[in-house]
């Protein structure tokens, strides 16, 4: 019986080990592997609006996943052009097409993308005690970067809002304020 009741309480703590972890698992989104700087050609960075160009021999880290999607996923709100010859260079992921600035568009994360199922779904964001509906477009990828399909930019971290200055017009953010702001969104 002694064996018994230590074999029973080996089973049950290895059982709640392990949906400790399948727990742990769904939350935490943990780094998919780093890139390392490379210098970009002359004139190849577009440096406008903010955007960041690779340093030489810096490392950064690539995700494959994003934190998990709430009633107010927490994110991080920064600004891109749709337009054709704008930041992104390339038309949208999800339609293959420009899109104007004026119209609220963003670009999601790798993981909140999630292979284009959010793709020309809605999604609501909220900060400044107002919110916008925008409409998924494209993704910002957090798998790879510092190369000329990214414009020589960094990968995106996991937690990224990219979005077009309809959004933070409707958002009510002043001008001079525009391209970082802590938010919150929901599938619309
Ligand atoms: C910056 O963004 C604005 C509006 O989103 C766009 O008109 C402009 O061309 C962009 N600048 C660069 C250098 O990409
Ligand atoms: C998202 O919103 C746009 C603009 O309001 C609308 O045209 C589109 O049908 C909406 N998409 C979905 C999937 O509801």
């Amino acid at each position: 019986m002694k064996i018994f009741g230590l074999k029973a309480s080996l089973l049950l703590m290895a059982i709640l080990l392990f949906t400790d972890c399948l727990i742990v698992e769904g939350q935490a989104c943990h780094p998919s592997g780093k890139i390392r700087g490379k210098k970009p050609p002359p004139g190849e960075c577009n440096q406008g609006n903010d955007s960041d160009c690779c340093k030489e021999g810096k490392l950064y880290t690539t995700y494959k996943c994003s934190p998990t999607v709430s009633s107010h996923t927490k994110a991080y709100l920064t600004l891109n052009g749709f337009q054709k010859d704008e930041d992104g260079g390339a038309p949208s992921e999800c339609d293959n097409q420009y899109h104007s600035d004026d119209t609220p568009v963003v670009a999601l994360s790798t993981g909140w993308y999630n292979k284009g199922s959010r793709c020309l779904n809605n999604i609501t964001i909220s900060a400044n005690g107002r919110s916008v509906v925008a409409m998924v477009v494209d993704e910002c990828d957090s798998t790879m970067g510092c190369d000329s399909d990214h414009d020589y930019q960094p990968p995106c971290t996991n937690n990224i809002i990219d979005a077009s200055r309809a959004v933070w017009k409707a958002l009510g953010v002043p001008h001079d304020q525009w391209g970082g702001l802590d938010i919150t969104w929901t599938d619309a």
